[in-house]
């Protein structure tokens, strides 16, 4: 009796490391709930269980409202379960968590720093607080860093010409990519992207896209990205998950499908034309969606399915 109480005691603290190792991301029985306003409350996120492998690229899917974006704000620390325990590299969330890089839908941005300070911003901060300024060292360290800012900017297609503009001197799509700059300027281990393509121009988005997969290529960040369109996330990510609003009463978890998507190094552009990829997304659209008189719609049928691995699947 005592030796196994001993041996379930070690396991428990063995456990959080072996999690960290493996597992970046972990919901364990997730239930969030939201008072309404005349009383009672709506229950947005049910048991969720999901778990997150260090590197894994998951696209979040599913209808405005089903909680995507609660999803997020969980694993950032910006709010908390009712129920359950979100676990980032193998310690519990308790509040906003510097291992996550986050790009809201919008906001993102200092209204009062130009594009290069807000890009900066967070490097900075993380090097050294005030006092550190007045090093040499410091100096260096920004130097380098305004070079490789200037890169990443540049790659994320803005011109040197807006460096020193101001948020509210740029479109939305050009805010957004400087939004998307200032994050991976943090090299996070987690980056957590919400519907951060929807407001720019298609050949924008696809070149952002692109951008976004060689730089999960370099680094290999565990990444969250919640979009509402199925193609991206099938070009991008290597797991999809979608989910469906859940309805008072039901038992079950409010994901819908989650499965593994056959990942390839070709460019997104040659891939979105290959006729694997048409199959995987009819696949997908098959699994979750359900044509209807209004436009595609979510079904839910509570299926959750596990795609063959590149090569398994039937031709
Ligand atoms: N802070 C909040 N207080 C009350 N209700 C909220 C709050 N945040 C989200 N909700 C509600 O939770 C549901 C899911 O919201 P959200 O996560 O934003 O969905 P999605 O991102 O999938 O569109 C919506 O019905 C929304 O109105
Ligand atoms: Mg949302």
């Amino acid at each position: 009796m005592v030796l196994r109480a001993m041996e379930r005691r070690a396991k428990q603290r063995v456990m959080p490391v072996r999690a960290a190792a493996e597992t970046e991301i972990a919901l364990r029985d997730v239930t969030v709930r939201y008072k309404l306003a005349g009383g009672g409350s709506k229950t947005v996120l049910h048991r969720l269980n999901v778990e997150i492998r260090a590197g894994e690229f998951v696209a979040v899917l599913g209808e405005t409202g089903c909680g995507k974006s609660t999803l997020l704000r969980m694993v950032l620390g910006q709010e908390f379960p009712n129920e359950g325990a979100v676990v980032v590299d193998g310690k519990p969330v308790r509040r906003i968590d510097a291992r996550c890089g986050y790009v809201p839908q919008k906001y993102a941005l200092f209204p009062d720093r130009s594009v290069m300070q807000n890009v900066l911003y967070g490097p900075e901060n993380a090097f050294c607080g005030w006092m550190g300024r007045a090093r040499p060292r410091f100096w260096r360290f920004r130097r380098e860093l305004r070079a490789e800012a200037t890169q990443m900017l540049l790659r994320m297609g803005l011109k040197s010409g807006d460096f020193s503009k101001y948020p509210g001197q740029l479109s939305g799509g050009m805010q957004q990519r400087v939004a998307i700059a200032q994050a991976l300027m943090m090299r996070p281990p987690v980056l957590l992207m919400d519907e951060a393509f929807s407001a720019l121009d298609p050949s924008t988005r696809a070149s952002l896209q692109q951008q976004l997969k060689d730089a999960w290529q370099e680094t290999k960040p565990t990444v969250l990205f919640v979009t509402h369109n199925t193609s991206e996330a099938l070009l991008l990510a290597t797991r999809v998950l979608v989910l469906r609003p859940h309805a008072e009463g039901e038992t079950e978890s409010n994901v819908l499908v989650d499965m593994q998507v056959p990942h390839t190094n070709e460019p997104l552009s040659v891939r979105r034309r290959t006729r694997e990829f048409e199959q995987l997304h009819e696949h997908v659209k098959q699994l979750a969606f359900r044509e209807s008189d209004g436009g595609t719609e979510l079904v839910p049928t509570g299926l959750v399915q596990e795609m063959p691995r590149r090569g398994d699947a039937a031709e």
